[in-house]
């Protein structure tokens, strides 16, 4: 029987951030002669991940399509390793790759490791050691490393996390983040939008003279008190300052859209806008003087495109950026929201020092490091 020579990769994503994240590496692999790919999403997110296919130039192979409304963390986890057990079994990967923390990253590497299959995990060892924040996502990449083969660190301090939780040195790369590759193929794009493209993006209503504060904001762990305390800062710096413009692309959980819609909605200068496909997301980074956040990824893409930034949450497992002029770690206090954004305001000196570009998670080359990994491994 004829069998492909290729080692077959299956890279399991789930949510927006890891095909985001994932893509720049599918396309270099799948113009190497070493590998044959197959992306494999769960459908963890349907529409917010459905979108990025075309703007990354990636097509998805498998869509397990499991996304219901309001699903609950053990639905989910079930669901995913019933369908993947089931798929891997007809499939027959030689390695899983997964990305992250998700629910899919920790229930597609446990599908692999139930039934035998080698695992890489990209983006190893992000740590806050703290189970209960981020939630659930600090618990499902310290499982993920207990059983991947392969670990790949975006920087050193990963690479230290994870030896201090014994895992073997040789398993540890050091890559860089493959968030940065994509941020910055996508920026490459960036001259080529016209105006015409960003009213059909829904951003046509800011003005060339606009200033503009950026947030977003969907952990789970931020949900009730935090969420309304992030909410309300925001409408007392709205009516405080109405020559900015703050424009918050709302998340489509439900738990956020509910909150927000009922705190924000028609007050003055507050822009509450659907998900934005991510070439314009970053378009909108780009143009932003602050950018207030609580995601994993804005923490990474703001930093590198010289951006002030307010982390929404009390600890991060991304400590490097606040070593940075630019980062922030702002907490969920409404006060201190409201006086640190007055701050950076009124303080243009301030504003300037926390706005020159810095990269601590890499170079944009961590996909070719990942990718002389996995043929480094084939053939030990
Ligand atoms: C998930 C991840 C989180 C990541 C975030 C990125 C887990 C536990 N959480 O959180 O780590 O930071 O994605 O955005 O894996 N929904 C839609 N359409 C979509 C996506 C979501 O309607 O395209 C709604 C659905 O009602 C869904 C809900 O959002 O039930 C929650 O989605 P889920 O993936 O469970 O959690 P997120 O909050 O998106
Ligand atoms: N992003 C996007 N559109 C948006 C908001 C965010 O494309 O409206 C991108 C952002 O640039 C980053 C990723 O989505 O690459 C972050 O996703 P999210 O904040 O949902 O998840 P996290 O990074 O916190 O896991």
């Amino acid at each position: 029987m004829y069998r492909n020579p290729k080692k077959h990769l299956m890279i399991v994503i789930g949510t927006r951030p890891e095909f985001i994240k994932v893509s720049p590496l599918v396309r270099l692999l799948r113009k190497s002669n070493e590998f044959r790919v197959t992306l494999c999403s769960t459908g963890q997110h349907r529409e917010m991940l459905g979108m990025l296919e075309k703007e990354l130039k990636v097509n998805i192979n498998v869509d397990l399509n499991i996304m219901r409304p309001n699903q609950t963390l053990n639905g989910l986890f079930v669901k995913i390793i019933e369908l993947l057990d089931a798929y891997f079994k007809e499939d027959k990967p030689d390695m899983v790759l997964v990305h992250g923390d998700t629910t899919t990253s920790f229930a597609a590497a446990m599908t692999a490791f139930n039934s035998g299959i080698a695992i890489a995990h990209i983006e190893a060892g992000l740590r806050t050691w703290d189970l209960q924040a981020p939630w659930p996502e600090e618990a499902n990449r310290h499982l993920t490393s207990v059983i991947a083969d392969l670990q790949f660190a975006p920087t050193d301090t990963e690479k230290d996390n994870l030896i201090r939780e014994n895992v073997d040195t040789n398993k540890i790369i050091v890559t860089g983040n493959t968030c940065i590759d994509s941020l910055l193929w996508i920026r490459d794009r960036l001259g080529e939008i016209k105006q015409t493209d960003i009213d059909q993006a829904g951003l046509g209503f800011l003005k060339k003279e606009d200033h503009v504060i950026l947030m977003t904001s969907h952990r789970r762990e931020n949900f009730g008190k935090s969420l309304d305390a992030i909410c309300q800062s925001i409408l007392k710096l709205a009516k405080e300052f109405p020559n900015y413009q703050f424009v918050y692309p709302v998340h489509l959980n439900p738990h956020v859209q509910n909150t927000v819609h009922s705190l924000l909605s028609n007050i003055p200068h507050i822009h509450l806008i659907p998900p934005l496909n991510y070439t314009y997301f970053i378009w909108l980074m780009n143009r932003s003087e602050i950018i207030l956040t609580d995601s994993g990824g804005v923490q990474e893409e703001a930093p590198a495109l010289g951006k002030p930034v307010l982390v929404l949450r009390e600890v991060t497992e991304r400590p490097q950026a606040l070593e940075t002029n630019n980062v922030v770690l702002v907490g969920t206090d409404q006060q201190r929201i409201y006086e640190m954004v007055s701050n950076i305001i009124n303080d243009d000196q301030l504003r300037s020092e926390m706005s020159h570009p810095v990269s601590p998670y890499g170079d944009g080359k961590a996909s070719k490091k990942i990718i002389n990994a996995l043929i480094q491994w084939f053939h030990r």
